[in-house]
């Protein structure tokens, strides 16, 4: 049996190798900047490095202020500052230290502002990563927040809306499900949460670099990660805010910013409200050569790219014994491409998933993710609890000759 090694079918997981220009961007970094102080300061050309990041993500996204994007380790950290952040409210009171009489004991109780628990009311959809359920079952777990999970409809969300009288609401929504590849119906959805005066985010973790995702009027928070498709390096994401968002929002995360630092509260403007410790110059540094790699190709041409190699796929893998496992199949009858990321999921007859996932892996160098993929309800939703699906999910540097080798080598195998 002939194999080629190392063909990779799990790109909705991590990117898998990195193009060039980030290789090349991380290699000038580390010769470069990485002895500044990167964040912390002015005047140093990482500083600056760093700002043209913030300037290319908020490009990409359509915001105009470049401050509007803070750091973090991942979309994980991402949403648990955005969903922890609106647990509590009314802290925006910083507090100095009286040095003048060279003072070292601050009883903390002083403050006089304290945060109040907001006791929200959060929403989100069956389509949630753990990124998001995790966080927010911990909020609830401790009595600081109520939860729903609905189907991403409208009557769905005004139910769960109207059953609540908390005085905070909030919407999550994946921006298309990391499992099946539908684009959820965002735009619909926030605005009628926006009406309502509920909060907005949306987690982009799946959809950034391969569609065109824009902060709108009605999206108050972006959560998004550095390694997927945006082919960074792992470790590195962040947060997208809006101005009064980011003021609401509050801390969760404290530490040291290298500003204000004669105050016992983090500082409250941009970015440095949500950046506390030693950031990841490297990861953060890469990804402004990530986001002006996609602004050069244009956006339209990768998808174009990607979703001619994902019908390629639906078509030949349909002529094989396998179930695709989609919410567009069980509602329109087929998958519809205009509301479809390239990742498929699929399951079969009588071949245990995880033993087809590694007979393809061992025998022809295949990689594919079998399982929950962090999303549990999602496979609630469509049946396949407990066992799971088997995710085949492209990039546009994957090819027709690796989707024929898969498609040849899953023939062999049922
Ligand atoms: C939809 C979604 N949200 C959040 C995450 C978590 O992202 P990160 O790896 O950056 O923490 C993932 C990762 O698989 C994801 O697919």
């Amino acid at each position: 049996m002939d194999t080629i090694k190392n063909i990779n079918f799990n790109r909705a997981a991590t990117s898998g190798e990195k193009p060039e220009y980030i290789i090349n961007a991380a290699k000038n970094y580390i010769e470069e900047n990485s002895f500044n102080q990167v964040g912390r300061g002015s005047g140093c050309g990482g500083a600056e490095a760093i700002l043209e990041t913030r300037i290319a993500i908020a490009d990409l996204v359509g915001l105009d202020s470049p401050m509007g994007v803070a750091f973090t380790s991942g979309a994980t950290e991402s949403l648990n500052m955005l969903i922890n952040g609106l647990a509590y409210k009314g802290v925006d009171n910083p507090l100095t230290f009286d040095y003048t009489n060279g003072q070292t004991n601050y009883p903390l109780e002083m403050l006089e502002n304290r945060a109040i628990p907001a006791h929200p009311h959060i929403v989100f959809s069956c389509y949630e990563h753990n990124a998001v359920i995790r966080p927010v079952y911990n909020l609830v777990q401790r009595g600081l927040a109520t939860a729903e999970i609905i189907h991403p409809d409208l009557e769905s969300l005004k139910n769960a809306f109207n059953g609540s009288d908390a005085e905070e609401k909030i919407l999550i929504l994946n921006n298309a499900s990391n499992v099946f590849g539908n684009i959820l119906p965002i735009e619909e959805l926030f605005a009628y949460a926006k009406k309502q005066g509920a909060y907005t985010i949306v987690d982009v973790s799946q959809t950034l670099g391969h569609i065109d995702v824009k902060m709108s009027a009605n999206t108050d928070a972006i959560a998004f990660t550095g390694h997927k498709g945006l082919k960074g390096l792992q470790g590195s994401g962040g947060i997208i805010v809006k101005k009064d968002f980011a003021k609401r929002l509050s801390i969760w995360k404290a530490g040291g910013t290298g500003s204000g630092s004669d105050s016992f509260e983090m500082p409250l403007f941009m970015p440095d409200k949500f950046e506390a410790g030693t950031p990841n110059n490297l990861g953060i540094y890469t990804l402004g050569e990530a986001a002006r790699a996609i602004q050069a190709k244009g956006i339209d041409a990768i998808r174009q790219e990607e979703m001619a190699l994902f019908e390629y796929l639906l078509e030949k893998i349909s002529t094989l014994p396998v179930t695709i496992v989609s919410p567009h199949i069980e509602k329109h009858g087929k998958i519809l491409i205009e509301e479809q990321i390239p990742v498929l999921s699929i399951t079969v007859e009588d071949y245990d998933l995880s033993l087809l996932a590694s007979d393809l892996s061992r025998d022809y160098g295949i990689q594919t993710r079998i399982g929950l993929h962090c999303a549990p309800f999602a496979h609630i939703s469509m049946g396949t609890m407990p066992q799971g699906t088997m995710r085949i999910s492209l990039s546009s540097t994957n090819t027709k000759e690796e989707i024929d080798e898969l498609i040849r080598a899953l023939g062999e195998l049922l």
